[in-house]
């Protein structure tokens, strides 16, 4: 197989400290690439007025695999002000390019691995009869829809009259027929039965290729009976081509109340845009929060992986960095993964594994203390010192 060529986007703040961190461990793994840069985030925004320049786009395009570090967002008005002097003032508008990217590219399949550590200091533990304190082992993988549902941004306050006629058609607008336009906002959630075929349909794939049990349709199909109802007709078909595998169906607001009841139960979790963004986040909560959670954006043709923190501004300018590099070093973990070097991708985790059970290199995160200068005099590891460690077990 030849090299494959990865487009490493560093975007903005600490995405410029991980993401070379992360590339450290991937040579080290012995993963042969070459790497090419590609410009992204608000450096871009503010001297170009585009912070997805055509450039990268094209490099996207040819290259198909990218590895994403975090992008700063700013407020419309904030980000106007912060344009070079030559571009303000023309109608440039700010929008986020992860989001721009995930729809450009139909990175429909949003894949969040949310896996406990022995021995994280960060995970969950619950009392246990006889107030015994356990500590699950959490092992869930959420499959979240990405480019439908109520994110697609097909929206309205005061809707067009062909809108409002075409709502009117539905029996149950009466209840709403004498609000005034402008006191109507209306947000669609959209499903569409292609779009669920491919969710599920890879939620199965990959509960079959990494041996979970279970496949749950996390929605809420007794309320809202058409989308929701879509995702779990489509889970009943498709579990039918998977007899192995048993497909489980939860409401998202259960979910959430059981989250921490018996997460250890769970196995693969599929859910729309919205849902899933919550659940992802409830049980990534269980397993370390944002220095552990890692994430793939899939399409048919191109994938992009990246830690689900932002850009954590606060930290930008800390010397040495303090951040914890494992989000993004697991989410290149994904990347292997998905281009089928699944030993590399499950040595990276299971050094990571060691590193953590040893209980000796801690992050400032994972010791339970306020990130700051004055993190490492309190004991904690730089991000140096934490992508050290991880590099000599490998
Ligand atoms: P954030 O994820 O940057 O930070 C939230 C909190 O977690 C902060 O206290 C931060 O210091 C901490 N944190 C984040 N990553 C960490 C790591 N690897 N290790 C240890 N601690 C970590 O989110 P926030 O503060 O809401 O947003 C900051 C900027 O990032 C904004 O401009 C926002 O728009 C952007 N953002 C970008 C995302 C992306 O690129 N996909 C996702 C979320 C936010
Ligand atoms: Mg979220």
């Amino acid at each position: 197989m030849s090299k494959p060529t990865i487009v490493t986007m560093p975007g903005d703040g600490i995405g410029k400290t991980v993401l070379p961190a992360a590339i450290e461990i991937l040579d080290k793994v012995g993963f042969e690439a070459n790497y090419v840069h590609a410009d992204i985030g608000w450096d871009f925004w503010c001297k170009e007025a585009n912070p997805f320049p055509d450039r990268t786009i094209e490099l996207l395009r040819e290259h198909k695999i990218g590895l994403f570090g975090a992008i700063t967002s700013k407020p419309k008005s904030e980000a106007a002000k912060e344009l070079i002097p030559e571009l303000q003032g023309k109608g440039h508008s700010y929008y986020s390019p992860i989001v721009g990217m995930r729809q450009l590219f139909k990175l429909d399949l949003c894949i969040r691995p949310c896996r406990s550590f022995p021995g994280n200091p960060l995970n969950f533990i619950r009392r246990g009869p006889g107030g015994v304190i356990e500590e699950p082992e959490v092992d869930v993988v959420i499959f979240r829809q990405n480019t439908e549902g109520l994110y697609a941004g097909v929206e309205w306050t005061n809707p067009p009259d062909v809108v409002r006629n075409a709502l009117s058609t539905h029996p149950k607008f009466k209840a709403f027929a004498d609000v005034p336009g402008e006191e109507l906002a209306v947000s669609t959630r959209i499903f569409t039965q292609g779009a669920c075929n491919r969710i599920v349909g890879e939620a199965f794939k990959y509960a079959k290729k990494f041996g979970y049990k279970s496949v749950t349709i996390c929605e809420k199909p007794n309320v809202i009976r058409e989308t929701s109802g879509m995702m779990l007709q489509t889970g009943r078909r498709i579990q039918k081509e998977y007899p192995e595998i048993e497909l489980w169906n939860t409401n998202i607001d259960a979910q959430m109340m059981w989250l921490t009841k018996n997460p250890e139960d769970y196995g693969v979790i599929v859910a729309g845009n919205m849902f899933g963004d919550i659940v992802s986040d409830g049980f990534a909560g269980l397993v370390g929060g944002l220095g552990f959670a890692n994430s793939a954006n899939v399409g048919q043709e191109v994938a992009v992986f990246e830690p689900t923190h932002g850009s954590a501004p606060k930290y930008e300018q800390l010397q040495p960095s303090i951040v914890n590099p494992i989000a993004m070093v697991l989410s290149a973990g994904m990347m292997l993964d998905h281009l089928g070097e699944t030993e590399k991708a499950k040595a990276i985790r299971d050094v990571i594994g060691q590193v953590i059970a040893e209980g000796k290199v801690l992050t400032y995160d994972m010791l339970k203390i306020r990130g700051g200068p004055d993190a490492l005099d309190k004991g904690a590891t730089s991000t140096d010192q934490m992508t050290k460690a991880i590099n000599e077990r490998l």
